[in-house]
């Protein structure tokens, strides 16, 4: 798929705050600092699109990009972010999980994983999240210009082995890196191939 347009369209609290209309979204998910800014950008080639930083914690709203007209990308806040206030930390929890509920176009979320770090609790809490409700998502393992080809698959391996103590089966996996512009063609055909579904 060819993205001829990409462009910032609103950030939101809560989903009936969202932009309304049926156009399909993929969402982004995953703990605060995976890259899922990143990816949005490297997708849309836009490095600007989505707000990015070294520090946790960026992206706070619900933000929604509208790609070629016809489907939104969403960037999400991260979760287990260990230096927010609890009180916070909650509140951004609650944020996300009703966007994911309630968001009825929602086609699929990527859930990013961190490729150098094995199955963390809070990924482990959220991956129990969305079973328990049925949503559907694949993974994205993020930053994988950071290890070596035999460490990346060792660590591949060792996370599926981690699902499969609570997965039958596993959904599809994408290895990325936005910085050497990595899984771009995968996840865009991915998409393309939902889209009309
Ligand atoms: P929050 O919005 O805070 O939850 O973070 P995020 O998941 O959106 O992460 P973001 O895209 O802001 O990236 C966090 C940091 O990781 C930044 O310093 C990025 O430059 C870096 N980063 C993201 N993707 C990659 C990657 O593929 N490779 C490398 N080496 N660094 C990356
Ligand atoms: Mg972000």
């Amino acid at each position: 798929m060819i993205i001829k347009k990409a462009e910032f369209v609103k950030s939101s609290t809560q989903v009936k705050d969202c932009p309304s209309g049926n156009l399909p979204e993929y969402a982004f998910i995953g703990r605060s600092n995976v890259g899922k800014s990143s990816l949005i950008n490297m997708l849309c080639k836009r490095a600007k699109l989505a707000k990015t930083s070294s520090t946790p914690g960026k992206t706070q709203l619900i933000n929604h990009f509208m790609v070629n007209n016809t489907w939104y990308l969403v960037d999400l806040p991260g979760y287990g972010y260990a230096k927010m206030p609890e009180s916070e930390r909650q509140k951004m929890t609650k944020m996300i999980r009703s966007y994911i509920l309630d968001t009825e176009n929602l086609v699929c979320l990527f859930l990013l994983i961190d490729s150098r770090l094995s199955m963390q609790k809070a990924d482990r809490e959220f991956l129990q999240f969305l079973g328990s409700n049925g949503v559907p998502f694949v993974l994205v393992f993020t930053k994988t210009d950071k290890l070596t080809k035999s460490q990346l698959s060792r660590n591949i391996e060792e996370y599926k082995i981690s699902m499969h103590e609570t997965w039958e089966s596993m959904p599809a996996v994408f290895l990325t890196s936005a910085l050497k512009k990595k899984g771009r063609d995968e996840i865009l055909e991915f998409i393309n191939s939902t889209l009309g579904e």
